[in-house]
């Protein structure tokens, strides 16, 4: 069900000075970058052979990861699990017991299609079903 490890998202207060660590450090470009506004973040992607470290910080105060980094500074905030059908995974969650943040699949960046399972039943771990 879940194909391969999609991203890695990264909490940053800083986006500029992510990608300025991340160039200097291992000499790597972002290769998407883009403003979500439903989540009130901006992204910056970087290629890891067929995965990506996402970077986000949030653009305004009101965004949820903005909350979220009030109480948790920044750090690692959730892992996108790729999928060949959002719809088919996440109906299976629930179907399973799981709780969820999306009761349906919506639009994330690059086009994807995702819907995020709740940390409460998933061992802490905010997930994000991606599919491309
Ligand atoms: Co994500």
């Amino acid at each position: 069900m879940v194909t391969e490890i999609d991203h890695v998202a990264i909490a940053v207060h800083d986006l500029e000075a992510a990608i300025d660590y991340y160039r200097t450090t291992f000499g790597v470009e972002p290769v998407h970058r883009e403003r979500i506004e439903k989540d009130g973040v901006d992204e910056a992607l970087i290629k890891v052979a067929d995965s990506y470290i996402q970077l986000l910080t949030p653009y305004t105060d009101t965004s949820p990861l903005a909350k979220y980094m009030e109480k948790n500074g920044e750090g690692i905030h959730h892992i996108g699990y790729r999928v060949a059908d959002c719809d088919e995974v996440l109906e299976h969650v629930k179907a399973e017991g799981a709780r969820v943040v999306d009761e349906h699949p919506r639009t994330g960046s690059r086009g994807t299609t995702v819907a995020f399972l709740h940390p409460k039943t998933a061992q802490g771990t905010l997930i994000e079903l991606v599919e491309e």
